[in-house]
């Protein structure tokens, strides 16, 4: 998919697929020096993080092994709430292991927030988090992910993994959706 097929629906490219990808291999590269030694358990949240965990995780040299979780904040529409149900629970036991939580993007951070808490209270030896983007405006709490790879505006964004109505996930590209998509 391309911004072509997007028509009107796109109102500008945000961040350019190389845009993305040189990023991811920064981050690849400091997750790396981090991680000497050590093997990582990649958790993934699904659905938005697959993108950017097929793409960092090839981007690395440590040895890594790969999970999933699925959650659901309860919440009015798109608002997240902070109250986290997990649909999809990991088939690992992570206790003793170096976790590194994948998200494509910390909007209010409340879902990662719980998420931290949850997995840590399951004996981790360490508990990481990285996040392709991240909307410093839109923060309602304080996480602390310890690899970023952009801060952008608090608007409505899609591609690259981030949906609308589960569309534009396939877009190479972060693009800004034309407000008369939603409005
Ligand atoms: C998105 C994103 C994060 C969460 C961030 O997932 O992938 O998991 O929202 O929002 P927050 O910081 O306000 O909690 P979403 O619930 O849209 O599901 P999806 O990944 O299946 O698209």
């Amino acid at each position: 998919m391309d911004a072509n097929d997007m028509g009107s629906d796109l109102q500008k490219i945000l961040l350019t697929e190389a845009q993305i990808q040189n990023r991811l291999a920064q981050m690849a590269a400091v997750i790396d020096q981090d991680y000497v030694g050590h093997e990582i358990l990649l958790v993934g949240v699904l659905r938005g993080a697959v993108m950017v965990m097929a793409d960092l995780a090839r981007k690395l040299h440590t040895p890594v092994a790969m999970d999933w979780m699925a959650v659901s904040s309860y919440g009015s529409g798109t608002k997240s709430s902070g109250v986290v149900r997990i649909l999809k629970d990991l088939d690992t036991d992570i206790k003793d292991r170096h976790v590194l939580i994948v998200e494509d993007i910390i909007d209010s951070g409340l879902t990662l927030s719980w998420l931290e808490s949850n997995l840590r209270g399951r004996g981790c030896a360490s508990l990481n988090i990285a996040a392709l983007l991240r909307k410093p405006d839109a923060a309602k709490t304080t996480i602390s992910p310890r690899y970023v790879g952009f801060d952008i505006p608090n608007e409505f964004v899609v591609g690259y993994g981030l949906d609308y109505a589960e569309k534009y996930r396939n877009l190479p590209f972060v693009g800004l959706l034309a407000p008369h998509v939603y409005e």
